[in-house]
């Protein structure tokens, strides 16, 4: 799929516009300026900035020291994975947070309580949902999921079609924020209905976790949905392509799909956030595994999966977990070119052009990395009922799904 540069040029450029102050008021709270005192406390009660600020304060220290290894397709993945752990879950500050040994030791501690459940989540509708939209958040990111639930993780009908909506959530790291913010989401639960967490520690390295609770629970609590989307809370999902995509699929088959790499080496580096020591993972490359972002599964494939991770030791990083499950079902997961881990490729002159222009993202299914903001301006720009992407599709053969993705950007790193 080629990006299409010549959009709508005074469209484009108001959005530039738009983008560049909404930056700008994200700055001035980023960067420590004049009267701004960075080490004073942060209100508690700005809960966008506030998160969004300690990430990114947290991530450019551990970005400028660490030398890059030499490129390979893992290093991409990397610094993907790296934008994702910005907005998502703040990964530790220095590599020896991470004790392998201490991990070990643990690895057969995998099965936590449930605190906060929607048992009737799924239930509740007569014949099941048709999609599950499964989002990973940590506690603190209430902006996010506020606009998730706004936006493209609404319930209700799509193309005649029930969505369904849970936030996947651990217990804070910092149990003195978990005191303040368990009323919070607590509260949040009971408005929305949409929350599950469980009482293990939301870190970056027990995502896999989250994963294996998740399909636990939807194996139990959700057996009648047809098909499931699992992702991030910092991507762009357009529900209307991945509905059109699915239902010309069988729940009762088998279904993997995502942004697949294939052929990922274990990372030796130990001063990189993915180190893996042989000790840990002997073999050279990773199975099949879906990059972050986003992923679906038919019903079959999840209740299989849930079986199998049970089998899987466990492994800290979540979506290699997830593709040693499915090699243990034998499973070959599909690659999608409508899945963007690694965001839109963007000209390093106008970063923003592309990614901004929504007659792109029609055509797509998960984006990734992306700003609260930036979320909610392209959900409503793409449903804007002036949104006019004719001339495009005149130009171009009108977009359909493939079975088989031809050789894009992913052929290149891997190759
Ligand atoms: C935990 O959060 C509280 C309140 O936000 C903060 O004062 C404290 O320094 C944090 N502790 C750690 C270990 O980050
Ligand atoms: C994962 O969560 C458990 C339970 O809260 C905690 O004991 C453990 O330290 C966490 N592991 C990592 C790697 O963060």
């Amino acid at each position: 799929m080629r990006v299409r540069l010549k959009g709508d040029a005074i469209c484009t450029l108001l959005l530039l516009v738009a983008l560049c102050s909404l930056l700008y008021s994200q700055l001035e709270h980023l960067v420590p300026v004049g009267n701004k005192e960075p080490t004073q406390k942060k209100p508690s009660g700005t809960s966008k900035i506030f998160s969004d600020a300690r990430a990114s304060w947290r991530l450019m220290p551990a970005e400028a020291t660490v030398p890059r290894p030499p490129v390979t397709p893992t290093i991409r993945r990397t610094e993907a994975a790296n934008k994702k752990v910005q907005t998502t879950t703040a990964p530790p500050l220095t590599d020896s947070a991470f004790n392998f040994k201490r991990y070990l030791l643990n690895k057969d501690n995998r099965n936590f309580n449930i605190l906060i459940n929607q048992p009737k989540k799924c239930r509740k509708i007569p014949g099941g949902p048709f999609l599950l939209i499964a989002i990973k958040s940590v506690v603190e990111d209430f902006d996010r999921r506020e606009i998730v639930r706004k936006t493209w993780g609404r319930e209700g009908l799509v193309n005649g079609e029930q969505i369904q909506r849970v936030f996947l959530l651990g217990t804070p790291k910092n149990r003195t924020v978990l005191a303040t913010w368990e009323t919070l989401v607590h509260q949040e639960s009971q408005a929305y209905r949409d929350i599950l967490l469980w009482d293990f520690m939301d870190t970056f390295f027990n995502l896999t976790l989250k994963e294996i609770h998740f399909l636990n629970w939807a194996a139990e609590f959700c057996h009648n949905v047809k098909f499931i989307f699992k992702g991030d809370a910092d991507v762009f999902v357009n529900v209307e392509n991945i509905v059109d995509f699915l239902e010309r699929h069988d729940p009762t088959e088998d279904l993997f799909v995502g942004d697949i790499i294939y052929n990922a080496r274990p990372i030796r580096v130990q001063k990189s956030k993915y180190y893996i020591p042989e000790t840990m993972y002997g073999l050279s490359i990773y199975p099949a595994y879906a990059g972050g972002g986003g992923f679906l599964l038919s019903s079959r494939t999840m209740r299989k999966l849930s079986r199998a991770c049970r089998e899987v030791e466990l492994f800290p990083i979540d979506d290699v977990f997830l593709g040693m499950c499915l090699q243990r079902i034998n499973l070959k997961p599909v690659l999608h070119e409508g899945f963007k881990t690694f965001g839109i490729v963007k000209p390093s002159a106008a970063p923003h052009l592309q990614t901004f222009d929504p007659c792109f993202y029609k055509d797509l299914m998960v984006v990734h990395s992306l700003k609260v903001a930036e979320i909610w301006l392209m959900w409503n720009l793409l449903h804007s009922p002036h949104l006019s992407c004719t001339q495009k599709k005149q130009v171009k053969k009108p977009f359909q799904w493939k079975k088989k993705a031809q050789p894009t950007t992913q052929a290149s790193p891997l190759g």
